[in-house]
């Protein structure tokens, strides 16, 4: 009796450490929206975090990112199709986002805090792999 209780304890001891090592952190990755489609992982409560465009003045082909929570850990553009292929980005309202060139959110970066109609202004068009936002 005493053993087993003894290895339960063990075991839950070690359960918890386990626990206790998954880092605590309510950021999360972006996702994209896509219009007229349910997006089960972002309802009820996404929020627009990110509007990413191909044109200028966001024009052209654009994707609206969204998020249940801040912070936005580092989001790939590749798979939405933009990879490369930025030309201006919006944050929305409350948040700032950096955009990088590197695909592990790394070497060159520019901020986006609110709109940035010409990514060639700041030597960033057809740049960025990736990005992460944060409240401002
Ligand atoms: C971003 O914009 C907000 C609102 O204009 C401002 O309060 C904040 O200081 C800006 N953040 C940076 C890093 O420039
Ligand atoms: C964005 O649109 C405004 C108003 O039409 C225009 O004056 C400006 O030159 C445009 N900027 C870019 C980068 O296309
Ligand atoms: C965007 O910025 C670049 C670099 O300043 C400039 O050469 C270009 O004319 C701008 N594009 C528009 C549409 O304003």
């Amino acid at each position: 009796m005493f053993r087993s209780l003894a290895l339960f304890a063990l075991l839950n001891a070690a359960w918890v450490s386990s626990i206790a090592l998954v880092p605590r952190s309510n950021a999360a990755v972006a996702h994209v929206a896509i219009p007229g489609e349910t997006d089960i992982v972002n309802s009820p409560d996404a929020i627009t975090v990110l509007v990413t465009c191909t044109g200028n003045n966001l024009s052209g082909s654009c994707v609206t990112w969204t998020s249940q929570t801040l912070p936005v850990t580092c989001t790939s553009v590749v798979s939405a199709g933009q990879g490369d292929l930025i030309n201006s980005a919006q944050s929305s309202s409350g948040i700032e986002c950096t955009l990088f060139s590197g695909e592990d959110c790394d070497d060159t970066s520019v901020l986006i805090n609110g709109t940035v109609d010409n990514l060639s202004t700041v030597n960033f068009a057809n740049e960025a792999s990736t990005f992460s936002c944060v409240s401002n």
